[in-house]
């Protein structure tokens, strides 16, 4: 096993080389035109509300909260006790409520919830009354099999409404739901599962993917036959291919739903309720249970999604992110639906059956706001401008992107050649952690520079900072953290508070640590230059490295791997995995390259496969054992391997890696 790293050391080891080199000197001024109408309609006033926001936190986000609906009023604001907070102390609330009931007597009740397009083709519209209605008998479906309030559910399918309806349902109830990507594999499912300890499993059949169907319920099958925690599982029919149903354990949606009925009150749910549990990677082998608790999340994910967005009534609003990452969560189900926004929704790949699939629905359901990850805008620039030049997207008002850093030229290109230099683009930063927008323009008030998510929400203090917790001089690198509890913040790793305090806390006395290295410019502005610890950005993805040793390690063949990442055109950064073999074995073929990339896809999912495997007699390691991923780094990326390697034990070893290079 590759040696963990241990807590503190990335941002130890990151300290002195983090140096910036981007020089960006464009800006772009919010039009007159947009600002007019805007909710936020100058800097001034940005500035003004932030100010007012630091001034006073626990006034500011009381009066953001008094917007939604809460069964009863909370007591106490925010209450912090390092590194443990809580909001809205004594208040109940029910974030289905505030996305779907509130709307039906709001004038809403009829207005389009969700509008949503198949991969084949297939279209369906929802209204917010027919989205409760279905809600409303889910969640009797789950009651009737025996969930309820505290209770685990999982959830594995694919982008068809029946994914939000199943959170919603949860919501509804205080089921704590865990989305798991339908992309993982069933190893995936088994780990996150067990850890949650879920009670049942909703899936689908399968789901269409680049005209393919992809089989998701023998994924759950094979998982189910390690997870001792499930009594029952609900299958959703979506491609119709056969599938094995377990007498007694496996039920299809639909009969359940034509038995159920469609009257079922939203409990009353204390503000502190785990919301739900999303497991995403870290810096060790094992995936982290991201906890989320109902009246904080609820309180930011929907004001800052109609902040960021500037969302009108007559909106149509499209975020591409799959439900099964948190931007799915926040700001396609959650954040929109409690602000009564129409929410677009697609089901499949964004080149089937080709590279305009996008533009063509942008143009048929008159899109006015895009939000997608800089990793889809670098693949569409690859693809030609000449698949957007054959759409009308004179709908779009609003752009925005999120997950990765975005190169300026691809803003440029974004700006330009989909927003035909009229719409503002939201360059937004956040985790999984934060669960909702942390650091982003507001798009009638801001000033944008490409390449930079610009300056933090009003209400959230972030800095760039040195190991010591002092602030950074301009334009001087630095690790980004976040001063004082925010209401969407994450409560702790489920089942392991231990790991909560050292991963977030620990590095950085008294401020929430990122993982993120960034560098603020004269202005204020953030410019996040990547992560500092080994948790890499692929394609959008957020990936540990570890967990991808992890998985190598367990292949008979291999004796150790460390996996670093590479800069990539296309994906941000690519996967390189360093492998050294078991002795005695056959000689390292391209054939076992293949394999091991396979063995990745089946333990993690496709979205892990190490771009390139590089095998090797042994890994550079210091003297105490710990390998020395900067090297291998810098192996990877093909540059020359700089800096201090005084600490090695053995040098012939990365000259034997060097020479690998040039085979
Ligand atoms: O490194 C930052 C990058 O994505 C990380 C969080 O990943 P995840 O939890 O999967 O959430 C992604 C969607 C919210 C961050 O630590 N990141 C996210 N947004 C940006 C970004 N990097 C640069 N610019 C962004 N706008």
């Amino acid at each position: 096993m590759p040696p963990k790293p241990k807590n503190g050391d990335a941002a130890r080891n990151a300290a002195t080389s983090i140096e910036s080199v981007l020089k960006e000197k464009r800006v772009f001024k919010p039009s007159k035109a947009f600002a007019a109408t805007a909710h936020i309609s100058s800097f001034a006033a940005y500035e003004r509300l932030y100010k007012l926001a630091e001034k006073n936190p626990d006034k500011y986000w009381s009066d953001v909260a008094g917007k939604y609906h809460w069964f009863k009023k909370w007591k106490k604001v925010s209450l912090w006790k390092e590194p443990h907070a809580k909001w809205f102390l004594g208040g109940t609330t029910n974030v289905c409520y505030n996305a779907l009931d509130v709307h039906l007597t709001s004038g809403r009740k009829n207005k389009a919830a969700l509008i949503w397009e198949g991969e084949p083709g297939d279209e369906r519209t929802m209204t917010y009354s027919q989205l409760h209605r279905e809600v409303c008998k889910f969640s009797n479906v789950l009651k009737k099999r025996g969930i309820g309030k505290g209770d685990r559910v999982a959830i594995y399918m694919g982008m068809v409404p029946e994914l939000a309806i199943a959170m919603l349902a949860c919501a509804r109830l205080g089921a704590t739901h865990n989305i798991i990507f339908g992309g993982f594999s069933s190893q995936a499912l088994v780990d996150r599962i067990n850890d949650a300890k879920a009670k049942m499993v909703i899936c689908a059949d399968g789901a269409f993917r680049r005209g393919q169907k992809i089989n998701l319920k023998s994924a759950v099958d094979a998982a189910l036959k390690d997870t001792p925690s499930v009594e029952n599982v609900i299958v959703y029919q979506r491609t119709g291919e056969t599938v094995t149903m377990a007498e007694g354990r496996d039920h299809w949606w639909h009969d359940l739903m034509n038995l159920a009925g469609d009257h079922c009150d939203a409990e009353p749910l204390d503000a502190e309720h785990p919301l739900f549990i999303l497991y995403t990677s870290g810096s060790t082998g094992k995936p982290k249970g991201i906890l989320h608790t109902t009246g904080g999340y609820m309180v930011h994910a929907a004001n800052s999604h109609r902040m960021v967005f500037d969302l009108k009534d007559d909106d149509i609003y499209w975020c591409t992110a799959d439900i099964g990452w948190v931007t799915g969560h926040s700001y396609v189900v959650y954040g929109p639906l409690i602000n009564g926004a129409t929410v677009f929704m697609y089901e499949g790949a964004p080149n089937y059956p080709d590279w305009g699939r996008f533009w063509s629905m942008i143009q048929r359901h008159r899109i006015t706001i895009f939000y997608t990850a800089p990793t889809a805008i670098r693949a569409f620039i690859r693809a030609g401008d000449e698949w957007v030049n054959k759409f009308d997207l004179s709908s779009l008002r609003l752009l925005g992107t999120v997950g990765e850093p975005i190169n300026p030229e691809a803003w440029m290109w974004y700006y330009t050649a989909i927003g035909k230099k009229k719409c503002p683009v939201v360059d937004t930063w956040w985790q999984t952690e934060t669960g909702g927008i942390m650091i982003s323009p507001l798009p009638g008030a801001t000033p944008l520079k490409p390449g930079t998510a610009t300056r933090p929400l009003p209400g959230i203090s972030v800095d760039v900072v040195h190991k010591d917790g002092t602030p950074c001089k301009a334009n001087e690198g630095g690790f980004l953290v976040v001063k004082r509890p925010w209401p969407s913040m994450l409560r702790t790793i489920y089942g392991d508070d231990e790991r909560y305090k050292k991963q977030y806390w620990s590095d950085i006395a008294g401020m929430y640590f990122t993982g993120d290295g960034a560098r603020k410019d004269k202005d204020g502005y953030i410019w996040i230059m990547g992560r500092v610890d080994d948790v890499v950005n692929v394609a959008g993805h957020r990936l540990g490295t570890s967990e991808v040793e992890s998985a190598l390690v367990a292949h008979a063949r291999v004796a150790e791997a460390a996996v670093v990442a590479k800069p990539d055109e296309l994906k941000g950064s690519a996967l390189v995995a360093f492998v050294t073999l078991k002795s005695g074995g056959a000689n390292p073929t391209l054939e076992l390259k293949e394999e091991l990339r396979n063995h990745v896809a089946r333990e993690i999912g496709p979205i892990a496969k190490p771009d390139e495997i590089r095998f090797t007699e042994a890994l550079p390691k210091t003297r105490s054992g710990k390998i020395m991923r900067r090297l291998l780094r810098e192996l990877a990326g093909g540059g020359e391997v700089k800096g201090d390697v005084t600490t090695l034990e053995d040098f012939g070893i990365l000259e034997k890696l060097r020479q690998n290079d040039d085979d």
